[in-house]
């Protein structure tokens, strides 16, 4: 270490450590805006100038080496009169209204600019904002060229897109030739934006810094299960697949049903959505989840046996999440399915063309081989027979698997079907009440299934009739388009309103609508227009406009308005001690992901009522350390998103084989290097403000 007095107090520097740098680890401030702890120094903006006894002039401590013995002042009157001189030269061509929360406006404060300034009107620099650009806004004229982004364009993330451009007064921050920042090279790291002091490179989304995190890493951030899809969709493109794999599965214990079936909603959030294309995440997580070599399982076993005892009701993705973490934690669990087959809702509701029950088999295989006992066959009426038998906690997961009438005349009509009853009938192997012409009433995933199931199950011709228009249809947009691929009619703005008593072909009373002010969440309400209704035929009407739960008497569990159980957002607790429900049956239908999500919930609970930390998640790999240098990569803002392989449209409809194929290694590779790598933003350190 090396000693050195910094205005009176004693500093110690480590070794090559600068004077600005040992003062500020000190608690000494000193102003300064080229300079950011992750940047080689520059000494270009002059206001860390310092008085150091022996030296001439005033050295910018940003430039400085500690030395042994230095005796530093850095708040000398001449010092702060030249400082306030500095800060008057950068502000005279700067736009009068400093960005608020910029670094600028508060150094300038500090120093006080406004005694600098007193009388002096800037005049700011004619250079227009460039706006059209993805993610950020460039405004030169807030530019202060103290180099930063340039620095780190250049020479931490070796990208290249920016430098200085022309020459003495014309001197500004640009790209060569006025390109485009996409033509430049430009990876949208955003690592300039985050480092620029002045606003001149700015968010276009403004967020709050409590914000920051979600709004800079979306993907992670939406994912309902907090999968860390930035690390691996990193190390999908650094070819790591077990890794990758890996990390998915800290946090899921189904990763090859989530790569088939996931609503990725990280997808919609992905920031390389703004460049051109989202990352196709939900694929790279199949590909990864499908080279599976198995080695996740050597990783350490489940805690010791902590005795204590679980009974989990239903074994959709619910239950069988929370199964799986609590016997990690050590607890014995036991889950009752009423069916058959585990598997709940994946299984029941979800065509096998989407999930092919080898995949789920084999996930729930998984999950049982760790431990965990599955009772299927087993209807449980009340939950006093579970803790009769000595369990310690119950979750219900049951699942809302009853479909919800459309109240209007004629709908017990036996050609009237509920979707879920159909897709339960197609998914189990039986023979579906289905032929000739069939008409899908909602515009849910569930009424997209149960056409394109209705057409591999022998329908002529599928129409879905739905109340709104395609961009309010709650259906995962990729389902909808290969449902209109296979032939799958949609008539939008369209609800039925009586089905007639009538023999021969079935008459479903129409009537046509439009859309009015949008309702509680969000959507625009859809209003019925007087005098349009019509009369359809058909042979068959499905009805696939919702699910509610079905929790017996016997549990003696508070419910909510919906019929669902009333739980406590945050630990899932309802309103019987030990009891905690989560999935469908609380929130009504919801994806996969979220169920997922309040199984892993559950767990935490109910391990911490059972004595344990409630920390459920287990990292597999270490931490690992992400080199923030990005390189050039000529035309990385216009690499298209990967085609996804699909089974052809003219082989699907005579089975249920897999639609969607899975990407090979190269383009798994290709499609993964598009990643915008945001979370390397978040790595950036925040540069030391002045005190308050
Ligand atoms: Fe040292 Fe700018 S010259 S911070």
């Amino acid at each position: 270490m090396t000693r050195l007095s910094i205005d009176g107090m004693k500093v110690e520097a480590k070794p090559g450590e600068t004077v600005l740098e040992a003062a500020l680890r000190s608690g000494i401030y000193i102003p300064g805006l080229c300079y950011h702890p992750d940047l080689p120094p520059a000494g270009a903006c002059r206001l860390c100038i310092v008085e150091i006894e022996g030296m001439k002039g005033f050295p910018a401590s940003c430039t400085t080496v500690a030395k042994e013995g230095m005796v530093v002042r850095t708040d000398t009157p001449e010092i702060l009169e030249l400082r306030r001189k500095v800060m008057w030269l950068i502000l005279s061509e700067h736009p009068a209204d400093l960005e608020e929360s910029s670094q600028l406006r508060k150094v300038a404060e500090w120093i006080g600019a406004e005694q600098a300034l007193s009388g002096f009107v800037p005049v700011p620099r004619d250079l227009p904002a460039i706006t059209d650009e993805p993610l950020f806004i460039r405004d030169p004229a807030r530019c202060i060229l103290c180099e930063r982004c340039v620095r780190m364009c250049q020479e931490i993330r070796g990208a290249g897109a920016i430098g200085l451009v022309n020459r003495g007064v014309d001197t500004v921050v640009g790209t060569d030739h006025d390109s485009s920042l996409s033509d430049a090279g430009c990876r949208f790291c955003e690592a300039c934006v985050e480092v620029c002091p002045s606003g001149a490179l700015a968010d276009k989304e403004r967020f709050d810094e409590k914000d920051r995190e979600k709004t800079l890493l979306p993907c992670v951030n939406t994912c309902p299960a907090g999968i860390d899809v930035a690390r691996y969709v990193r190390l999908t493109a650094e070819g790591r697949f077990q890794d990758a794999l890996e990390v998915i599965r800290e946090k899921v214990p189904f990763p090859r049903v989530l790569g088939c079936v996931c609503d990725h909603p990280c997808e919609e959030a992905c920031r390389r959505g703004e460049v051109n294309e989202p990352i196709a995440i939900k694929a790279l997580k199949r590909f990864v989840a499908e080279q599976d070599s198995g080695r996740w399982k050597s990783a350490p076993e489940s805690a010791a046996d902590t005795g204590k005892r679980v009974a989990v009701v239903g074994s959709g993705p619910a239950g069988l999440t929370a199964a799986w973490f609590l016997r990690k934690a050590g607890h014995s669990v036991l889950v009752f399915e009423a069916m058959s087959e585990a598997g709940g809702m994946m299984r029941t509701c979800i065509p096998g063309y989407r999930l092919p029950r080898d995949v789920l088999d084999r996930e729930i295989r998984e999950i049982e081989n760790a431990g965990v006992k599955i009772k299927t066959g087993s209807e449980i009426g009340s939950l006093d027979e579970l803790f009769d038998e000595g369990f310690d906690a119950v979750f219900v997961a049951s699942g809302a698997a009853d479909g919800v009438n459309m109240g209007i005349p004629g709908e017990n009509d036996p050609r009237v079907l509920d979707g879920i009853s159909l897709l339960r009938d197609v998914n189990s192997g039986r023979e579906a009440a289905i032929a000739g012409e069939v008409a899908v009433v909602g515009g849910g995933n569930v009424a997209v299934d149960a056409a394109r199931s209705a057409l591999r199950a022998g329908s002529e011709k599928v129409t879905i009739l739905y109340r709104r228009t395609r961009d309010e249809m709650p259906a995962a947009r990729e389902e909808v388009e290969e449902a209109l691929k296979e032939g799958v009619n949609i008539s939008f703005l369209v609800a039925p309103c009586a089905v007639l008593p009538e023999r021969g072909k079935l008459k479903v009373r129409c009537v046509r609508m439009e859309l009015g002010e949008p309702d509680a969440d969000g959507r625009r309400r859809p209003v019925p227009v007087d005098g349009s209704e019509f009369t359809m035929e058909t042979d068959r009407l499905i009805t696939a406009i919702g699910q509610k739960p079905a929790v017996p008497e016997g549990f003696g569990l508070s419910l909510d308005k919906k019929g669902c159980i009333a739980a406590d957002a945050e630990t899932l607790s309802c309103s019987r001690d030990g009891v905690f429900a989560g999935g469908d049956v609380v929130t009504g239908p919801g994806s996969v992901i979220e169920a997922i999500q309040a199984g892993r919930k559950a767990a935490c609970s109910i391990d911490r009522r059972l004595g344990g930390s409630g920390l459920i998640d287990r990292a597999f790999i270490p931490e690992e350390e992400e080199d923030p240098c990005l390189g050039r990569d000529e035309g990385f803002a216009y690499r298209s998103r990967v085609e996804i392989p699909g089974l052809p449209v003219d082989r699907r409809l005579d089975n249920f084989s897999q639609v969607e194929g899975v990407l090979d290694e190269k383009a798994a590779k290709e499609e993964a290097e598009r990643c915008l790598r945001c979370q390397l933003r978040l790595r950036i350190s925040r540069p030391t403000l002045p005190p308050l």
